[in-house]
């Protein structure tokens, strides 16, 4: 019978490693047979403290458990600094560096798209970050307030977050999402000038970010989101300073003071259904273009979809992909037969989300650049 006495990590590694491991080594018994036959206790993480060598009546082979399972290694000092990084909306530790949104443009589409769609839609749980124009957009943060009638707040970058300098750092420390810190900074001005863009956002001063607009250091704060009042009042630090902003009901109210009694007419009730789906997240996108249908017929696009699509996981690895191209890694996929790798693909499978996030793929076109990575790894 196994006895865990040590703090256990219940991760799937730490178990086989538990499995292939003497971790009990009292030397006499074998509990590979005797009563305890091929039993074993698997107890929940519960520690047992080491003392004198041993937990409770049993002995503990401490050689084997020095340097524990041996899982990563200490970072070094650059891999710290690289990761130590702060853009902050008084626009302190922004680094060098450009980008303009039809630069941002490519590379969204090569690195981005598979799991934020089109333009920034959004979709299959990933979130939106475009949903047109901000501005009109953040008048629907107080629907439920105003106009109880209208449909739930978008919220978006452009209509919700309140700095831009959130947008960098996320995008540089977080996306591409199996990829992170793999972007230069650079491609992270381009990709906050072609989300910006999509967002219709503008400066400050009212000129627009177009598809020319450089964005960079000195400009990238001056990009005006709406929502930038809406989190906290704009208050300066300092007790007095927030007693002077809440003694003046204008700088929250309507203007009008009203407590009690002063209302005329019939109040209408709006009750609202918190929808988890709608309401809680990031909207998530159910419109999608279809794809266009190319003029003169069945031009073979495989390649072109694999390579905006699947290359982003299949050409590097990541996330566990299967390599194109690596015979050994698809042998035993291929065996499947290519029914079962279509399903698997179409449906998903561990670390590879439905169509591989190209859910604007037809089923049919799919399975054709399914053929295309198969036939080009055996
Ligand atoms: C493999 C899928 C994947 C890829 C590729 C990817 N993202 Fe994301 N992205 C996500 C997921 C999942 C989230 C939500 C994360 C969360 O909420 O914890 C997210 C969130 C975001 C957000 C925050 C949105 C919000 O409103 O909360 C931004 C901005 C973003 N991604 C930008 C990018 C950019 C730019 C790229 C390309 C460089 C990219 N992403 C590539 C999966 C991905
Ligand atoms: C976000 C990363 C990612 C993207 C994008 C992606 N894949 Fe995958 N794919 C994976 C991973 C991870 C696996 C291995 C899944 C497993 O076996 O658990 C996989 C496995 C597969 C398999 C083999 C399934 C099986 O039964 O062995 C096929 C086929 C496949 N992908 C096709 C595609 C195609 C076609 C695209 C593009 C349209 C694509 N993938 C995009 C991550 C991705």
């Amino acid at each position: 019978m196994f006895k865990s006495y040590h703090k256990l990590i219940f991760s799937a590694i730490a178990m086989s490693a538990l499995a292939s491991t003497t971790l009990l080594a009292d030397g006499s018994k074998n509990y590979a047979d005797g009563p305890d036959k091929g039993k074993r206790v698997i107890d929940g993480g519960v520690t047992y403290p080491i003392k004198h060598g041993m937990t409770s009546s049993y002995h503990v082979n401490e050689k084997t458990l020095k340097g524990g399972f041996k899982l990563g290694r200490t970072a070094t000092k650059n891999e710290i600094k690289k990761w130590d990084i702060d853009e902050m909306p008084d626009g302190k530790g922004f680094p060098e560096g450009k980008g303009t949104a039809e630069e941002g443009e490519e590379i969204y589409e090569n690195k981005c798209i598979a799991c934020h769609f089109d333009f920034g839609a959004g979709g299959n749980g990933y979130p939106a970050l475009s949903k047109g124009n901000a501005y009109d957009l953040h008048k629907t943060l107080t629907n439920q307030r105003t106009t109880p009638d209208k449909d739930g707040p978008v919220r978006v970058y452009g209509s919700y977050w309140p700095k831009v300098s959130t947008l960098w750092w996320y995008i540089k420390t977080g996306m591409p999402h199996n990829a992170p810190m793999s972007l230069t900074n650079d491609q992270v001005y381009a990709l906050v000038a072609y989300i910006s863009n999509l967002n219709e956002l503008k400066f400050t001063d009212g000129t627009e970010i177009d598809e020319e607009t450089e964005i960079n250091k000195d400009n990238i704060l001056k990009i005006d989101l709406p929502n930038k009042n809406g989190f906290i009042p704009d208050i300066d630090h300092g007790l007095d300073n927030v007693r002077k902003f809440y003694a003046n009901y204008k700088n929250y109210g309507n203007g009008k003071r009203c407590m009690h009694n002063c209302f005329k007419g019939k109040p209408k009730v709006q009750r609202i259904v918190v929808d988890m789906a709608t309401t809680a997240l990031p909207p998530i996108s159910t419109k999608r273009d279809l794809p266009k249908k190319k003029a003169g017929g069945n031009v073979d696009k495989s390649k072109e979809i694999y390579a905006s699509k699947c290359a982003m996981c299949h050409d590097s690895g990541a996330a566990g992909a299967p390599v194109k191209g690596d015979k050994k890694a698809w042998a035993p996929r291929i065996k499947q037969g290519m029914a079962t790798l279509y399903k698997h693909g179409i449906k998903g499978k561990g670390a590879m989300p439905p169509k591989g996030g190209a859910s604007m793929l037809l089923d049919t076109e799919f399975k054709k650049v399914v053929d295309y990575i198969v036939n080009s790894s055996k």
